[in-house]
């Protein structure tokens, strides 16, 4: 596990940014998985800038973002395939058709996370999976427990996490209370992964899932045993490390 420790949280996203940009140059048609949350905007911005100066041509890239609510219109402003035609797709001029969520609207919640998993073999694998941290260690919806999750399967929401992500609804009651996510072990089947952290906050948790025990009480943790991790924190995220 490779841990870089950025300044700033705009040094921390313009390193993220340099390894996928990086990536995208080497081989133009890879696969990457994304996350949505507060963490990863500063590095999508970077992204949409890299495009905008010729430094990357994302049009042959496929994307599989790692989670997405139930039961919430994907029109919705909080949907996170609106977070991402927002922050990134759009800008960025995406196909849509290379640009992958879990299918909420699929009342068969199930058999959603299996056509998930099916079109992310299909696509050869995730190259890079982009990774954000919850403040109790999750990563996706992978929220604690008392095993690992194995594949993309239907994930009722932890109090806590409603709590955290109601910031963004009208109120926590209008927070979706199920998600599909990505399983743990789809995420360690990513050839190469990108966690990103920021904040004080989130001192506490870095420091539990990178030098803790491997534990699915702390889903991050699990990262310790995949070979080819690299964290980016800034100062605040590493501060208790
Ligand atoms: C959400 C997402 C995660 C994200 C995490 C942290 O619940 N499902 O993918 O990594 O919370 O979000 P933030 O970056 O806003 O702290």
């Amino acid at each position: 596990m490779k841990v870089v420790i950025a300044q700033s949280y705009a040094e921390m996203s313009r390193i993220a940014a340099d390894v996928i940009v990086r990536l995208v140059n080497e081989k133009p048609d890879c696969v990457l998985g994304l996350a949505t949350g507060s963490t990863p905007l500063g590095m999508y911005a970077e992204l949409v800038r890299a495009q905008a100066r010729a430094a990357l041509d994302f049009s042959c890239v496929t994307t599989f973002n790692l989670d997405e609510y139930r039961n919430i219109p994907t029109d919705h402003e909080q949907s996170y395939r609106r977070y991402m035609e927002r922050n990134l797709f759009e800008p960025l001029g995406l196909d849509p058709a290379r640009t992958n969520l879990p299918d909420c609207t699929n009342p068969d919640g199930e058999a959603a996370c299996a056509a998930y998993e099916r079109a992310i073999a299909q696509a050869g694998g995730i190259d890079l999976q982009v990774l954000g941290i919850g403040h109790n260690g999750h990563i996706g919806f992978n929220e604690p427990a008392s095993e690992f999750t194995d594949r993309t399967h239907v994930v009722t929401l932890s109090p806590s996490t409603i709590c955290a992500n109601s910031r963004l609804f009208a109120s926590p009651d209008d927070v979706p209370r199920q998600a599909c996510t990505m399983g743990i072990g789809t995420i360690m089947g990513a050839r190469r992964i990108l966690l990103l952290a920021s904040g004080v906050d989130k001192a506490a948790i870095v420091v539990k899932a990178l030098r803790g025990p491997v534990m699915p009480q702390v889903p991050a943790s699990v990262l310790q045993y995949h070979r080819d991790v690299v964290v980016v924190l800034d100062e605040e995220a590493a501060s208790c490390l």
